[in-house]
This record gives structure tokens, C-alpha cells and sequence, in this order.
């Protein structure tokens, strides 16, 4: 699956620069071809020599190293990789990719590139937890580069945590990911995902219990088959999948907006569990018990998120998947909810207690289109997930 991709690998300066010369090893062992760019902090871990001897291609080093640009300028060096990978990808590196900064090598080619980039995050617990890194963290997810890890264990530092980098096995497992010649390569997919939050007060809100689950293993296995996922998650309890643009939203408003703010998607899945209505009169400050009686919340209805892109006369998705969580009369009220919200294609799923499915691993549902009902047998929600993916892939490649 790797053979005669071509890597652009950068080592940064951490400790865990060791293991990506067993990186280096397993993608040449899978027949890719690696270029290694070693940053200066990077050679204090590791040597040019090491690098540069396992991966068999020469190592680029410097910003302005003339024999270097006479062979291939770093304009060409971002750009003729597939993939460029960032392991370490430090914290400075993070930060400097985030802001845009060119002052060496390494930040230069990551600015000029085209190419997909996929950095595995490596640093100190306490520097990963630091409002800094989260806040770069989430602007390169938005630019759309990709993320491996940290793992959490022991740190070699002493602390315990998060900060660990991807071992190398994982890393090119999503190396392959993000360069699966899937059937959905080339095409946008939007999926919506987990439950919305709706305020009352300042901390106050109203939920419901979805875990984002379901949605989360559809954008996984929408982005194995090779899709350009843009996941647009409400307050979740699993974490958004990895090799996916991540847009995080609270209320059924904002999600709108994000799903509105997206580029043209050749096919979109609703699988969040959007608040049907907001408090309209939800307040600025926190509501008191004051010894007046009861308060009195106003509702108002939500957008239908779903409906409002199915109806869409221009720029519509070709394929409009929507979700029906029903408790009763399932088949009956989910293909109601097809001809009524305007999608081509309804999973419905009984989310009743007794089912356990509603937070629970497992999904039963039925897929409903034009054409009739298809009832799936009860499996994981991974498997639900990759049989709807390749039903996508059918109707849009
Ligand atoms: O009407 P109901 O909530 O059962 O419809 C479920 C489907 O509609 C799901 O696909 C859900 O993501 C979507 N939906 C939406 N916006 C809403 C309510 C539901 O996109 N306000």
C-alpha cells in the first residue's frame, strides 16, 4: 500500500526522535521512499548520519544550503512528497506551524507546502495539557493537518500522561490512512456527529445522550476509504477520529453555521442528535433560587439542520443521508421522516432503553431510500459504520 509513496519526514528536536528511525525502517520495509529533514534540535537527538544512512537518500539540514537548492530547491523538497509526516512533531514545531513562521528548514517547507501533512505530537504532559498547544493544535486541525496521538504512559521526564509519541506501527498506520487510494479518494464527505448543547443559563444547558459514537465511526471509516472528511462534532464523549478536519460546535445554531460554512461535500451524513429546541429566553447570567417560585423556560425550535441541506437548490451533496432515532413505529416513522426532510437515504435505529444502543457499541438499524427498506443485522457500531461507508462509496465514486 506504501510502495513508491514518497515521504517528506521531519525528525524535530525530542526524545523520541529514536523511534523515528525505526519509522524510517518500517515504511522502507512497506517499499515507500523516505526524505529525511532534520531539524537543529533534532540532530541533538539523533544523528544526520543515522537518518540519513537508513532511509538511503541524502538529509536535508539547512534553510540555505546552496548545494541543496542547486538539486531541489525547498519550494520543490515540500512539494514532491505524498505525505509529509512531522515525528516529533514538538511542541516549538506546532506552534511555529500554526503561526506561519519560516525561520528554519523544517517551518519553510511545512509553509509552502501543498501536501497533506500529518504531524505525530511529542512533549512534556504539561506542555501538550498547556492552553497554547491545545489552542495550535485545534488551528492546525482546521487547516486540515493530520494528528496521531500522544499516547498516554510514562514519559521520559519522569511525569506520566499524554505526550508520548504515536509508536512508529501506529504512525504508519495513519500514514496509510491519509494516503488510501480508497474509492473515495478525491471526494469531500460532511458528517455531523454527537449531541448539541443547549443553554439556559451560563451554566446551565440541555442535552441529550447521544455519545457521538456512531457519527465518530462513520467519518473513521468514510476517511479509510480514502474520503476529505470534514467532521462537525457537537460536546461528544469519544474523541473525533484521527486524518479528519475537526469543527467543534455546542448548539444546534452554530452547528447549522459550521455545516453552512463548509466547502461543496459530494455526500453528507447527519448523524448528530440535534436539539429539537432551544430556551429562547436563556439568560446572561446564572438564574437564582430566589424564593419567587419556579422559573419558567420559553422554548423555540431549532433549524433543522438536515432539512435545510436537503432542500438545498444549489450546491446540494449528491447523497443526503439522515438518522432517525425513533422508539416506536421505527420503519414507519423513519420513512415518514425521509420524504418529509428531503434526504435521499434514512438509517433508522430504535433507541429505545431495552435496546442499549443509544451509548451503548452496538447499532440495529434499517436503511431506508427510494427504493425500499434494508434491514442490516445488529452489529458494532464500526461495522455499521464501514457497511454504510462503502453504500456511500457505491452511490458517489
Ligand atoms: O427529526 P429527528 O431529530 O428525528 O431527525 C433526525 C435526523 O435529522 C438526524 O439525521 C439529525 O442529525 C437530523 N437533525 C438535524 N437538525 C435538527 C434535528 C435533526 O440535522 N435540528
Amino acid at each position: 500500500m506504501l510502495a513508491d509513496k514518497h515521504i517528506l519526514l521531519i525528525i524535530g528536536g525530542g526524545i523520541a526522535a529514536f523511534k523515528s528511525l525505526d519509522l524510517i525502517r518500517r515504511l522502507r520495509e512497506r517499499s515507500a521512499k523516505v526524505t529525511p529533514v532534520l531539524t537543529k534540535a533534532g540532530s541533538q537527538f539523533v544523528t544526520p548520519l543515522s537518518v540519513s544512512a537508513l532511509a538511503g537518500e541524502k538529509i536535508y539540514q539547512d534553510l540555505f544550503d546552496l548545494t541543496a537548492e542547486a538539486e531541489m530547491g525547498h519550494i520543490e523538497l515540500s512539494r514532491a512528497a505524498d505525505l509529509i509526516v512531522v515525528a516529533p512533531g514538538t511542541a516549538d514545531l506546532m506552534a511555529k506551524m500554526a503561526g506561519g513562521f519560516a525561520n528554519d528548514l523544517a517551518s519553510t517547507l511545512l509553509l509552502a507546502t501543498d501536501t497533506r501533512v500529518l504531524v505525530a505530537p511529542s512533549m512534556n504532559v504539561r506542555m501538550w495539557d498547556h492552553p497554547a498547544t491545545q489552542r495550535n493544535l485545534a488551528t492546525l486541525k482546521g487547516d486540515g493537518v493530520l494528528t496521531v496521538g500522544p499516547n498516554e504512559g510514562d514519559m521520559a521526564c519522569g511525569e506520566y500522561g499524554y505526550g508520548r509519541m504515536a509508536e512508529p506501527l501506529e504512525i504508519v498506520a495513519a500514514i496509510e490512512t491519509a494516503l488510501s487510494d480508497g474509492p473515495l479518494k478525491g471526494k469531500h464527505v460532511l458528517v455531523t456527529s454527537g449531541p448539541t448543547h443547549e443553554p439556559i443559563d451560563p451554566v446551565r444547558y440541555i442535552a441529550n445522550r447521544s455519545s457521538g459514537a456512531q457519527g465518530t465511526a462513520i467519518a473513521r471509516a468514510l476517511a479509510a476509504l480514502g474520503a476529505d472528511v470534514t467532521f462537525v462534532t457537537g460536546p461528544a464523549d469519544v474523541p473525533p477520529p484521527q486524518g479528519v478536519r475537526v469543527v467543534k460546535v455546542q448548539t444546534a445554531a452554530e452547528m447549522l453555521a459550521a455545516v453552512t460554512d463548509v466547502p461543496h461535500a459530494e455526500a453528507a451524513v447527519f448523524a448528530a442528535a440535534v436539539a429539537d429546541w432551544r430556551v429562547s429566553n436563556a439568560g446572561p447570567s446564572k438564574i437564582k433560587k430566589d424564593g419567587n417560585g419556579l422559573p419558567t423556560l420559553e422554548f423555540a425550535e431549532n433549524p433543522d439542520i438536515l432539512a435545510t441541506v436537503s432542500k438545498l437548490t444549489k450546491n446540494r451533496p449528491s447523497l443526503v443521508v439522515g438518522f432517525a432515532a425513533e422508539t416506536d413505529d421505527v420503519i414507519a416513522n423513519a420513512t415518514a421522516k425521509r420524504l418529509r426532510k428531503g434526504c435521499d437515504w434514512i438509517v433508522a435505529n430504535d433507541v429505545s432503553p431495552a435496546t442499549g444502543i443509544m451509548g451503548g457499541a452496538e447499532n440495529d438499524v434499517t436503511l431506508i431510500t427510494a427504493d425500499g427498506s434494508e434491514d442490516w443485522p445488529r452489529m458494532g457500531k464500526d461495522d455499521v459504520a464501514k457497511r454504510l461507508a462503502a453504500k456511500i462509496a457505491e452511490a458517489i465514486a
